[in-house]
């Protein structure tokens, strides 16, 4: 490991006002929000959705890096141009998903663990060889009466732990994803604590593990009642929340933290990016970034519809998205710039 390309990868990632895009959704996912729009089902859909994506222009004013899926960085432009070479040209670093998915948990009813620690160290080789400069691995915890468990939380934690410690060993920056559900009726309080404990328990791992922590980012979720909570939080209580519980668990060594969105409408997301950023200006040590897919894909997806015509109005939409995640890292999203 380099541990200075290391460290220096990951501030580049959270640099500036730039963010991540995930458009790493396995064949399955990507299957079921085409199925939704009745896109085909098809790869080649697929490939040409991940094209309409990667050839976005002005994409690489706001994206500094993205996470793609073991089949996407094997893929290419209609042209023959691969999607890493794409990507790099427009200043964006290549990630890759590396988790093969949450699988039941045996013994915990509810709880997934995910799993892919198998035969890392030889992928994490390969990945790096076609470009891949960081990863990510995806851990769910899900929220109910008695959930989650300790086991669960301790299980994905080690797992977290492990993944980043490989990728680190391969010279690539780990971002280490888990992520409390936003499915249930769990207060906002709730999501706070469980938030916290689950922090707690993967940044242990992560120094047990010998993660160098400065060279990894962090992606949660935000603190957030659950969907179907009666009492909804606004956009500075939920900022409040969420930039208070990180404050309490994760340590100043680590330089950024890029959210999921969860599920979160595009402009909610944005909207409590920005009061984070708005709020807390001098009071965090380190980056609060986005690392959306649905908050910035989603519309685009609706307009494109598999349809070729609809390439370049569903491209604006998806770089509309990123600018508006740019301006929320600033602190400087308002609801005007969705009229734009
Ligand atoms: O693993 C999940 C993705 O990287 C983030 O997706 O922003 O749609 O939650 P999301």
């Amino acid at each position: 490991m380099n541990a200075q390309e290391l460290t220096g990868t990951a501030r580049t990632l959270v640099a500036g006002d730039k963010g991540l895009l995930a458009m790493d959704e396995s064949i399955p996912t990507c299957n079921k929000r085409f199925a939704r729009l009745g896109i085909p089902q098809t790869e080649e859909a697929r490939r040409a959705y991940r094209e309409l994506i990667v050839t976005t222009p002005g994409l690489g004013e706001c994206i500094s890096g993205a996470i793609l899926y073991d089949k996407t960085i094997r893929q290419r432009k209609k042209d023959g141009t691969p999607f890493v070479q794409v990507i790099t040209d427009a200043g964006i670093i290549p990630g890759i998903k590396v988790d093969t998915g949450a699988k039941d948990m045996a013994g915990h009813p509810g709880e997934k663990i995910t799993e892919g620690l198998e035969g890392l160290r030889g992928r994490l080789v390969e990945y790096s060889q076609r470009g891949a400069r960081f990863a990510k691995w995806r851990a769910v915890i899900a929220v109910g009466d008695l959930l989650p468990s300790r086991g669960c939380i301790e299980a994905n934690a080690h797992a977290l732990a492990r993944y980043a410690a490989l990728c680190q060993e391969a010279g690539l920056v780990p971002v280490v994803e888990p992520e409390v559900l936003m499915d249930g009726g769990h207060t906002l309080k709730r999501c706070c604590e469980v938030t916290e404990e689950v922090l707690r328990t993967v940044f242990n791992q992560l120094y047990t593990q010998r993660v160098t922590l400065e060279g990894i980012i962090l992606k949660p979720n935000m603190v957030l009642p659950g969907l179907t909570c009666p009492k909804q939080a606004a956009v500075d209580e939920v900022a409040d929340a969420t930039v208070r519980c990180l404050l309490r668990a994760v340590p100043a060594a680590v330089p950024g933290i890029a959210f999921l969105s969860g599920g979160q409408s595009g402009e909610l997301a944005s909207a409590r990016l920005n009061a984070m950023n708005l709020r807390f200006k001098s009071r965090r040590p380190w980056a609060l970034a986005f690392s959306f897919a649905r908050a910035i894909q989603q519309p685009a997806l609706e307009i494109w519809q598999g349809k070729e015509a609809h390439v370049l109005a569903a491209q604006q939409a998806l770089v509309h998205r990123a600018r508006c995640n740019r301006a929320a890292r600033r602190g400087e999203y308002n609801a005007a710039m969705e009229g734009t």
